[in-house]
């Protein structure tokens, strides 16, 4: 009598566990012969494809795929987990761009939301599922990226978000902390966040200088902007002392004030440090604090999962190394109980970094 009631229950257990499989194995394939695990998601290849033919240049990691990834960020932080404040990630920032341009931490957005419209209009996609798609797919053209999460079903914005919600460079750590800590986010997936900033450029920070670069790889999701904000600053690259804008170590480079008291700051510095050059580390948060802001104010349990409509990227050839002529002596490191990772000197004299194309 035990053993027939435990070989039903084996069997139960054995055919859920089938069916579990034969679900994650599940493979469709659309029109265009392109392969998901969601026949709902066999809308947004050709709308992917579009993408990156007349807004990514050819899926380049160019200007235009740095931006994406920036307005998915300037999109759903404006955003509170104790409500009063906007939609999150709906896409309120294109459609209600008219309102949204003119906070001032929007400073630049305009050229990437004029570029994203008419692709918008003609994908038949709400302004949310088109920016954070948009976003997941330039940010795949940057080798050594993560595949972003993307999740499928956000409805139309209502209104659009309200002032001051975006963190802007002349905040303090304690403010950029509080604001995003509001927004539902810990001081680790802050720092996580902010390895975005190894695919950034500033157009707008000194506007003598557009596209000038936060990073030497800007074309390369690397952690070589965490070791570089960690250099003793020399100088400025363009129009002197800007606000939110500190000494940079390299000619064609631009420190964000925000990135580097990020830096420096005991709450914040050793996650800051240990990402520099750990490749794993600094992807893998990454994703996942990206997969919480693309979705923020969203109720998932409605979307679909079209995460394998994303390119994947091109691997990281690393390792990372320090600019030329610098070393060890430059960092000004701010978590001494961490180890330093040994990083090589590439050869030659000092670079200076060159600006993003059609900035
Ligand atoms: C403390 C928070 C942050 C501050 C203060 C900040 C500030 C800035 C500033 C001032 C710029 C340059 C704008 C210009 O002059 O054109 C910039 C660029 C950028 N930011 Fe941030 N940012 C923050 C967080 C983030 C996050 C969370 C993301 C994405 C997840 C992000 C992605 C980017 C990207 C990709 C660019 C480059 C855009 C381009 O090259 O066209 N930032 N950020």
């Amino acid at each position: 009598m035990a053993f027939a009631r435990l070989s039903v229950l084996v069997s139960l257990v054995l055919g859920a566990a089938q069916i579990a499989n034969a679900a994650l194995t599940k493979r469709v394939t659309c029109a265009d012969g392109s392969v998901t695990a969601n026949e709902a998601c066999c809308v947004l290849f050709p709308i992917v494809k579009d993408m990156q033919a007349t807004l990514f240049d050819g899926a380049e990691c160019g200007e235009e795929a740095h931006s994406a990834l920036r307005l998915t960020f300037h999109d759903a932080i404006g955003f509170s987990i104790h409500g009063g404040k906007g939609g999150g990630a709906d896409g309120s920032i294109l459609v209600f761009n008219a309102t949204e341009l003119q906070f001032h931490a929007n400073g630049g957005i305009d050229d990437i939301t004029a570029g994203q419209f008419p692709v918008f209009q003609r994908s038949g996609l709400t302004p949310g599922d088109f920016v954070h798609l948009a976003g997941a797919v330039g940010t795949a053209n940057c080798p050594g990226a993560p595949r972003l999460q993307f999740m499928f079903g956000r409805p139309p914005p209502v209104a659009p978000a309200p002032d001051l919600t975006v963190p802007e460079p002349t905040d303090s750590v304690t403010a950029i902390l509080a604001r995003f800590a509001d927004a539902g986010f810990t001081p680790p997936e802050v720092v996580a966040l902010l390895s975005s900033h190894t695919i950034a450029a500033a157009d707008v920070v000194d506007v003598t200088i557009p596209g000038t670069p936060f990073d030497s790889t800007v074309g390369t999701f690397d952690t070589q902007v965490f070791l570089e904000v960690l250099l003793k600053g020399r100088l400025f690259p363009g129009n002197g002392s800007q606000p939110g804008e500190v000494l940079s170590p390299l000619a064609g480079e631009m420190r964000l004030q925000s990135d580097f008291v990020i830096s420096q700051d005991a709450r914040t510095a050793c996650l800051w440090q240990s990402m520099v050059n750990d490749q794993t580390r600094m992807t893998t948060q990454f994703k996942a604090a990206m997969a919480k802001l693309q979705v923020l104010g969203q109720d998932t349990s409605k979307m679909v999962d079209c995460s394998d409509v994303v390119p994947v990227p091109a691997p990281f050839a690393g390792p990372i190394k320090f600019p030329a002529t610098f070393s060890q002596k430059d960092v000004q490191q701010a978590c001494p109980q961490q180890r330093f990772p040994a990083i090589s000197t590439v050869a030659g004299p000092a670079p200076t970094i060159a600006p993003v194309p059609g900035s």
